[in-house]
């Protein structure tokens, strides 16, 4: 039905308005490059633009649309967009964060509760969510993404899909408090050469295909509507004028239906590229890519017209790019009502309704990885520690709490750390002290850092917050150098000095060097940018009253010289034993192989012990299954929850394979003291690889399985054969 309407609305347009469609404008809200047409207003009256973006709240939007609607010829409605990306008003920690929670109804409930809100505001399609798998933490935008892995990206990715769109089937938008996701960026974004942000990428077949494209792929099963190019070149080509990568594979191989946006000025890039001599070439090479939507370029609105009478651009393909930005608008059901997600009223009960931050608090609970806790000093226990320093610029920072992309988060209403602790202890014996130490940028200064020392030397524990400006990570915001800031090490280490006990709580968004803090402080706490309930969520973890369950998706590093480092990468000829330790084996002279935390890792308040590992076969066959069980108990005083994973290793394959990849985990609740045994189904399907002919099949022979608590624990492990 929606076809014909489409086809029908189709015959009647002129060329320039259906150019118009494939245009998208960007109002005066977060600016990512650009800004390329000021005068968008005039484009909405003669119907010559599509959808916009970076323009919020219902009032104006309505007043926006009214201008297409009332003044156009054919009165289509516009389209409203948003980088939707963890939460609108009511904040959700960063997704890297929110990833290690390893909980996917959880990130399903929080893109639902961002969908929610969005649309309550006017805003239907989101620029969300972003699957780049990240092995780089210099990159910044590994804070958007879930981390390194491709098993645990991809069933986040779709979780995150099904949160916004809300369903399962991506026809169904009846609803109002629905939303078009948009996966992105397609493709490898985040295999940028050394971890510049927009940096060349260059990888082979082989590594997209394994790595990169996976998520990808199930978002499109999984039903999302839209798609988003890279700003990067995938081996010389730029993704925006990319045939291999939106027509053979994204529409040939996939069959995706929906649309595909660029991203910001995506197509004028193609010519600092050096892979379009001008603007027009570059819009001609985007639209036969299969592109159908200009994001804030003008590239389209100014060329394509010309290109069609040339015959360089055929007609038709005008026409179905056009076709399949009106689908969505049909879909959403803005033929029949414009102003369907427009509602002051809506808007106001429900952004930062009392449910979503109460959901917002869980998240961020949820999200906080507990990385080291010698002598337990954690949870800090009311009895012992009474007196208690707060020290360090992120105690009373309110402005990164909410990190990057924080579209509509109002960052003066998150929690600040000496907040969320002061009102957790409030009737308390525990007293607390504050000093801040040190700025989050810029040289250290001696009086601060003695005023800190003077407080630490009166106090029996020492809660000391460091990290990174929320700008530091994000787009455009790659480091070369992963350590904290100058100015705060200089603290920590005088901080050290005292004697005294330190929890250390870091808020960033990426992996960080931490083999200084390591090696001489007590609890490192990785809390990274929790959104508008932070302190309370860090309260909570510091007292106990939430014991910390998350684990890390993405490698700590012990150095940046070790960089790209992740948990399943292939062997060598000559892999480093370092029990065993030999020369001319693969190793570096003055630093391990191995991370500082793994993928996997994160500790809890709890004690978990594995054990009893079993396979009710070792030989699988075609079409069979084997049930792997593993008993995982509670030895501690406290109840906890831990996540159990489950890693496969082809030992030897037509194309070499990786030491271990995740191929399972679940997350389980254990009352202290309880046992209970943990199953996981291994099929065929788990042993997929891509073979040496392209194929996608699993290969006969031997396999070691491991379940444990991370990527690095190899004490419950086990093999079984598969055979056709
Ligand atoms: O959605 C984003 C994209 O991820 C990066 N560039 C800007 C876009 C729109 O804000």
């Amino acid at each position: 039905l929606i076809e014909h309407k489409v086809d029908s609305l189709l015959s009647l347009m002129t060329l320039e308005e259906k150019i118009g469609q494939m245009t998208q404008f960007s109002g005066h809200g977060t600016l990512t490059g650009p800004q390329i047409n000021d005068d968008f207003k005039q484009y909405l009256e003669k119907g010559l633009v599509g959808s916009m973006f970076n323009v919020f709240g219902s009032d104006g939007l309505i007043k926006l649309q009214k201008q297409a609607m009332e003044h156009s010829r054919l009165h289509i409605p516009i389209l409203f967009a948003a980088d939707v990306i963890h939460g609108y008003e009511t904040t959700f920690p960063i997704p890297l964060a929110e990833s290690c929670s390893w909980d996917l109804d959880l990130m399903r409930r929080s893109a639902r509760i961002s969908a929610i809100e969005a649309t309550a505001a006017g805003i239907s399609w989101t620029f969300a969510p972003m699957v780049d798998i990240a092995r780089d933490p210099r990159w910044g935008r590994a804070l958007e993404g879930a981390g390194e892995d491709v098993f645990l990206s991809t069933k986040v990715a779709v979780a995150r899909v099904q949160g916004f769109q809300g369903i399962d089937s991506y026809k169904d938008f009846t609803k109002n408090n629905t939303m078009l996701a948009c996966t992105k960026h397609f493709a490898a974004y985040g295999a940028a050469l050394a971890g510049r942000d927009y940096n060349s990428v260059d990888i082979s077949d082989r590594t997209l295909r394994d790595t990169y494209l996976p998520p990808f792929q199930a978002t499109v099963d999984a039903g999302v509507a839209t798609f988003m190019t890279a700003f990067n070149t995938l081996n010389g080509v730029p993704s925006t004028g990319n045939k291999y990568l939106f027509s053979d594979i994204l529409r040939g191989e996939w069959d995706f239906r929906g649309a595909v946006v660029t991203d910001y000025t995506a197509i004028n890039e193609m010519i600092p590229h050096g892979f379009a001599k001008d603007l027009k070439q570059a819009s001609e090479l985007a639209v036969n890519a299969g592109i159908d939507m200009d994001m804030n370029g003008a590239a389209f609105i100014q060329n394509l017209k010309k290109l069609v009478e040339e015959g360089k651009v055929k007609e038709s393909t005008i026409d179905n790019a056009t076709a399949r930005i009106l689908e969505l608008k049909f879909m959403l059901g803005l033929f029949d009502d414009p102003y369907k997600y427009m509602n002051q009223e809506r808007e106001d009960a429900l952004l930062s309704a009392p449910e979503h931050l109460e959901e917002a608090l869980k998240n961020a609970e949820r999200s906080i990885v507990l990385l080291k806790n010698d002598k337990e000093l954690l949870p800090l226990k009311t009895s012992k520690r009474k007196r208690v320093a707060l020290i360090g610029p992120m105690i009373k920072e309110r402005n990164s709490l909410n990190g990057e992309w924080a579209i509509k988060g109002k960052r003066e209403e998150s929690v600040t750390l000496f907040e969320g602790l002061t009102n957790k202890y409030k009737n308390s014996s525990v007293t607390f002290q504050y000093a801040k130490g040190a700025s989050l940028m810029g040289d250290a200064k001696s009086s601060e850092i003695r005023e800190a020392v003077r407080l630490a030397n009166k106090s029996d524990v020492l809660l000391v917050a460091l990290g990174e400006e929320y700008n530091w990570s994000g787009e455009a915001a790659s480091r070369s150098d992963i350590t904290l800031p100058k100015a705060q090490k200089e603290l920590l280490k005088a901080l050290k000095k005292t004697g005294k006990p330190i929890v250390l709580v870091l808020l960033n968004g990426r992996p960080l060097d931490l083999s200084w803090e390591d090696e001489n402080v007590t609890a490192i706490v990785e809390v990274w940018y929790p959104g508008t309930r932070a302190g309370d969520a860090v309260a909570n973890v510091i007292s106990g009253t939430y014991n910390p369950s998350a684990k890390l998706t993405m490698t700590f590093p012990r150095n940046i010289g070790q960089v790209p480092i992740y948990y399943n990468a292939l062997n060598t000829g000559r892999p480093f034993d370092q029990n065993n330790p030999q020369d001319y084996k693969s190793f570096y002279l003055d630093v391990a192989n191995t991370p500082l935390y793994p993928f996997g890792y994160g500790l809890s308040y709890s004690k978990f012990n594995y054990s009893n590992l079993k396979l009710s076969t070792d030989k699988l066959s075609k079409g069979e299954t084997i049930t792997a069980s593993i008993d995982v108990k509670n030895v501690s005083n406290v109840d906890g929850e831990e996540i159990v994973q489950l890693y496969l290793q082809d030992v030897f394959a037509s194309v070499a394979q990786p030491v271990k990849n995740l191929k399972g985990f679940k997350k389980i609740a254990l009352k202290k003291g309880e046992t209970k045994t943990v199953t996981f189904k291994i099929t065929e399907e788990l042993l997929k690889i891509i073979d040496i002919d392209s194929n996608y099949k699993a290969e006969p022979g031997d396999f070691n399985l491991w379940i444990g608590k991370s990527s690095n624990d190899s004490e419950q492990q086990t093999k079984f054969t598969y055979s056709l």
